[in-house]
């Protein structure tokens, strides 16, 4: 098979990619470094995170502050060494990131505007309108564009990581525009692929979220973190999933029951309507739950009302809000309450690494949504995820610059040998599949539902075991598949495959995890136990893959400062 060599690869295009990358060819120019993404970088779910990007900047804030609002927002389960390194950090990439073209906006004074956002107690949510997360992608993009030292494969596929003998030594990947496989050998591996949202089906992640990093790592023996942690974002467009941002309660918008009443008072009365995503999300539940929720063709909602801002208010601050509310809901916010529920939108947990990206195999590193440092603990705040892909993202650049300097290659032979015995295993399971009668489809409908209705934003042990067995039938049913398309020119039902295979190994994890937990701390919700147990819980989850399923097994949090407190907003 082809070798391509280079000493650093990031799979994965978005912000933590290419943030990774732009560190790596400022370090060390003379390392050989690419990029493998699914799909074209300009394309990648970074371009979904609205509202803005979390930093200290203003002079009545303090880094203690914002590790502080970030801990407690965790529900303490977040390691606080690394959420100090996080908000020392931010502070010098959002200034950097403006330097490489983010169009922050502007106090009327000139200087960098920051609007509230949940759980925070300061405006520290940097912003260029309702659209951060596209102009940040597009400042690391062209920025990335000046390195001749940095190569891309746009719209390939990883099937597999190559590990020899306890070390990275490449992947393999197929080129879908010609459906060959090829090895990118590289002494460095960096996961930056993404959460896993598409294990549900109201979502407000994009399609390739398919939980690829986490399933890569975890096959070849690297434990993932707390994956029983997935964030509801409160406001997602009714039908669609769509995100409607955080930004619009950060500047100023209500929620309200059919009654007319701004319910957050009785859930989160400091904090209201940015009270963190968490309490927001199960406050709309109980508002639905008690029948003070909207009932309509596609299922009960809530209101999320900007008509006191005014047109030119929300033509400033929230366009894009205002752009998707005409175009995939038909209704225009300017004149009419906006019908929302929670969204599945963020995975809290991922790959396990420490904070400089490693991760336990040597040489695999991620950053990104597919890792879990641990800065977010049981709940992320909102606004710390895009800042979180350019301080982590940086710093496995960094790390990876010093892991390529001093390994050494996989020879061409083991290269070969490790990437056949891969090969036979995706002819066998993926390609060779005329005797199976399982469709991709099905299988994923119903791995969505299962997610949805038994691993939401309630959990209860019935329903999670439930889940786990579903989830065993589907993953026996995945053994029988069949796959019909001919073509290898863009073969989208053998990636489409693939990608599932990986959500169904991620979602038992989820499901597993959930039904271990017998706690509620942060996004995991158990109504059978609804308090939250520090006594017995309050420690990582770290899940290896194993012969009998996934294997469990816990570790400390890190504490530095901050005692765990009741958490009231
Ligand atoms: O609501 C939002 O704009 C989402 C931002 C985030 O997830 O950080």
């Amino acid at each position: 098979m082809e070798i391509l060599s280079h000493d650093i690869l990031i799979v994965g295009g978005g912000g933590a990619g290419l943030r990774a990358a732009i560190a790596i060819s400022q370090s060390n120019p003379s390392l050989k470094t690419a990029i493998v993404s699914k799909v074209y970088p300009m394309r990648s779910h970074t371009v979904a995170a609205e509202g803005g990007s979390a930093a200290v900047l203003k002079e009545d804030d303090n880094h203690d502050l914002h590790a502080y609002d970030t801990i407690k927002g965790s529900d303490f389960l977040a390691d606080q060494d690394a959420v100090e390194a996080f908000v020392r950090d931010a502070t010098k990439e959002v200034i950097q990131i403006e330097r490489w073209g983010c169009p922050w906006n502007r106090e009327e004074d000139g200087r960098i505007a920051a609007r509230w956002f949940g759980g925070m107690s300061r405006k520290r949510t940097l912003h260029a309108s309702d659209k951060t997360g596209f102009h940040l992608l597009h400042a690391l993009f062209q920025t990335s564009l000046k390195y001749d030292s940095l190569m891309r494969y746009d719209e390939w596929h990883v099937s597999a990581l190559l590990v020899d003998d306890g070390k990275i030594a490449g992947v393999l990947a197929i080129d879908t525009r010609r459906g060959t496989f090829s090895i990118l050998a590289a002494r460095t591996v960096i996961l930056c692929t993404g959460g896993v949202g598409r294990i549900y089906a109201f979502t407000s992640n994009a399609g390739i979220l398919t939980g690829d990093g986490a399933a890569l790592a975890y096959r070849s023996g690297a434990p993932l973190k707390d994956m029983e942690f997935i964030q509801f974002h409160p406001s997602g467009l009714l039908r669609t999933g769509i995100l409607i941002t955080e930004a619009s309660r950060g500047e100023g918008g209500y929620l309200f029951n059919k009654e007319g009443k701004r319910f957050m008072e009785n859930y989160a009365p400091t904090k209201m309507e940015l009270a963190p995503r968490d309490i927001v999300s199960r406050s709309i539940m109980e508002e639905i739950a008690a029948k003070r929720g909207f009932e309509g063709p596609y299922g009960s909602y809530v209101h999320l009302d900007l008509r006191h801002l005014g047109e030119p208010k929300i033509m400033e601050k929230l366009p894009m809000v205002r752009e998707l509310c005409l175009d995939f809901a038909g209704m225009d916010p300017v004149y009419e309450p906006i019908p929302i529920r929670p969204t599945m939108h963020y995975t809290m947990g991922g790959v396990h690494t420490d904070k400089d990206g490693k991760t336990p195999i040597a040489g695999l590193l991620a950053a990104g949504e597919a890792a879990c440092v641990s800065i977010h603990g049981a709940n992320r705040l909102g606004s710390n995820s895009l800042t979180e892909l350019l301080v982590f993202g940086a710093r496995a650049g960094r790390t990876a610059v010093e892991y390529a300097s001093s390994a050494k290659p996989c020879p061409s032979e083991r290269l070969q040998a490790l990437a056949k015995e891969k090969m036979d295993f995706i002819q066998k399971r993926y390609i060779r599949t005329e005797n199976g009668t399982e469709r991709v489809g099905a299988i994923l409908s119903e791995l969505r539902k299962t997610m949805d209705e038994k691993v939401g934003i309630y959990r209860r042990e019935e329903g999670l075991q439930e889940a786990i067995q579903i989830i065993q039938r589907l993953k026996d049913r995945f053994n029988r598949i069949r796959l019909t398309q001919q073509s290898k020119v863009f073969n989208t039902e053998l990636i489409g495959a693939m990608e599932l295979d990986n959500m169904l190994e991620v979602a038992h994890v989820v499901a597993m995890c959930a039904m271990i937990r017998k706690e509620s701390r942060g996004g995991h919700a158990r109504k059978d136990f609804p308090k939250r147990d520090d006594e017995q819980f309050l420690h990582h989850s770290l899940t290896f893959q194993s012969p009998d399923g996934p294997r469990r097994e816990t570790l400390p949090v890190t504490f530095t400062k901050w005692k765990p407190e009741e958490r009231k907003y």
